[in-house]
C-alpha cells in the first residue's frame, strides 16, 4: 500500500484488504475491505486517526515510515472494534509516548479487548478539542454506529469528519476518493444493512448532530473518502427514515419444488400488481444482498418446506437474521409445503420478537401445490396489494 496525501499534512496510511472474503466470520465481502488510518501532522503535534486490523500492522508501519513519521503524540480511537483498534498495542510499543485518545466507554472496551493499561489513555468528552498547533481535533459522541462507544473526530480547520464505521463501506479500491457514486451507494447501503440497521433510530440523532458541522469531506475508516458529503448523508437519511418501498422480498428454500412453485406463482402475481419482487434462494444467497434488500422493503414473505417437523434450517437462519437486523418492514407472510405436518408456521412466527410487523394469513399446503392452493396464493397477493393501497405505499 501507499501513503497518500489527501490534503496538506493529512495522509491516508491505511491498508486495502483485497482478499478478505468474510467479516466477523459472517458477513461476505465481495469487494474486500479497507482499514483506513489517517495521519495528521500539526505544527506541534501529530495524531493518527484509527489504526488497522492487526494482520495489516506492518503495512501501516511501512506507510508511516514512507512519510518519515518518527513520533506520534495522539492515537485517536473512534471505535474499539479490533479492525480499527487492533494495532494499537503495537503502535504503543513503537511510539511509547503516545496517548490513546478516546471516550470513557471506548477506553473500557480497549482495556478489556486489548489489555491496554489505564495510564496510556487520555479521555475526551463531547465537543472537547485537542490542539495539534495549527490544526484542531474536535470529538463528538455518536453511539450505536454500531457499538455503544462509537465517536467521530472533526478536524476543524480542514473541515474533515473522520467517521470510522459511520458512513463507511466494505470496499477495497485503488481510488481513495469516491469515484463512482452508484458503486459506493451499493457498498455503503450493504454495510449499513449488515451492522447499523438495527440501530436506525439512534443513528438519526447522530446524523442530525454531524449535519450541523461544516463538513467538506467525510473520511470513514472503511471504503472511500467522500468529497461530496451531502451524498452519503442523504443516503443515510433515506435509510434511517420510516419510508418503505412497494417491494416484496422473498427469502425461500425449496427441496422438491413445491415451495419453489409457490414462490414462482407469487412472484408473477405480485409483478402483475406492479410490485418490485426480490427472491432470494437461500442456499445460494449472499446474505449481505439479502440484508441490503431489507433496508427499505415494505414486505417480506418467507418460503420454506418442512424438515423433520420444523422449518428448513435455511429459512430459520434467514428469519433469525431478519429479526436480528430489525428492518422497517411492515408486513410479513409465510408460505410453504409439508409432507406429514409439524410446527413450521408457529416456529417461524415465534422467532419474530424484535420486529413490529403485521402478519398475513400463512399459506401452508400439503405436497405439490394444486388449484385450491394457488387460489390461496391469489388471496395472499390480493391482501398484500390491499395493505399497500391502504397505507399509501407506492
Ligand atoms: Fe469496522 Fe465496527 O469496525
Amino acid at each position: 500500500m501507499a501513503s497518500i496525501k489527501i490534503k496538506d499534512d493529512i495522509y491516508f496510511v491505511g491498508s486495502m484488504d483485497w482478499d478478505r472474503k468474510l467479516f466477523d466470520e459472517l458477513i461476505p465481502l465481495p469487494e474486500g475491505t479497507s482499514y483506513n488510518s489517517y495521519l495528521i501532522k500539526g505544527s506541534e503535534k501529530i495524531a493518527l486517526i484509527d489504526s488497522v486490523d492487526p494482520a495489516k500492522k506492518e503495512e501501516l508501519f511501512n506507510n508511516l515510515a514512507k512519510i518519515n513519521v518518527t513520533k506520534i503524540d495522539y492515537l485517536i480511537a473512534n471505535h474499539a472494534e479490533q479492525d480499527h483498534s487492533g494495532s494499537l498495542p503495537y503502535l504503543l510499543e513503537k511510539f511509547p509516548m503516545a496517548k490513546v485518545v478516546t471516550n470513557t466507554k471506548c477506553k473500557d472496551f480497549l482495556k478489556d479487548l486489548l489489555l491496554i493499561s489505564d495510564d496510556k489513555f487520555q479521555v475526551v468528552n463531547e465537543c472537547e478539542t485537542i490542539s495539534l498547533g495549527n490544526k484542531t481535533l474536535e470529538f463528538y459522541m455518536t453511539p450505536w454506529v454500531h457499538w455503544p462507544e462509537t465517536m467521530v473526530t472533526y478536524l476543524k480547520e480542514d473541515k474533515i469528519l473522520f467517521s470510522c464505521d459511520f458512513f463507511g463501506a466494505h470496499l477495497a479500491s485503488s481510488d481513495i476518493f469516491v469515484s463512482n457514486e452508484c458503486e459506493i451507494y451499493s457498498s455503503a447501503k450493504r454495510y449499513f444493512a449488515e451492522i447499523m440497521m438495527p440501530f436506525r433510530v439512534q443513528i438519526r440523532k447522530n446524523v442530525e448532530k454531524v449535519e450541523k458541522l461544516n463538513i467538506e469531506m467525510i473520511a470513514p475508516s472503511h471504503g472511500q473518502i467522500h468529497k461530496n458529503p451531502k451524498f452519503i448523508i442523504e443516503c443515510y437519511k433515506d435509510w434511517i427514515s420510516d419510508n418503505v418501498k412497494k417491494e416484496v422480498v422473498i427469502p425461500f428454500v425449496s427441496m422438491h419444488e413445491s415451495t419453489q412453485k409457490m414462490v414462482d406463482y407469487l412472484i408473477d402475481g405480485l409483478m402483475e400488481k406492479g410490485f418490485t419482487v426480490k427472491p432470494f434462494n437461500l442456499p445460494k444467497t449472499d446474505i449481505g444482498e439479502l440484508a441490503m434488500s431489507l433496508v427499505d422493503t415494505s414486505t417480506v414473505v418467507i418460503g420454506s418446506p418442512m424438515v423433520l417437523a420444523g422449518p428448513h434450517p435455511a429459512a430459520v437462519y434467514a428469519t433469525y437474521l431478519f429479526n436480528l437486523l430489525r428492518p422497517k418492514t411492515k408486513f410479513v407472510g409465510i408460505i410453504g409445503s409439508f409432507g406429514w405436518g409439524g410446527k413450521m408456521i408457529d416456529s417461524l412466527k415465534e422467532m419474530l420478537t424484535n420486529v413490529k410487523v403485521e402478519l398475513f394469513e400463512p399459506v401452508f399446503i400439503k405436497g405439490h401445490p394444486k388449484k385450491e392452493d394457488f387460489a390461496l396464493l391469489d388471496k395472499l397477493i390480493e391482501e398484500i396489494d390491499k395493505k399497500h393501497k391502504e397505507n399509501n405505499i407506492v
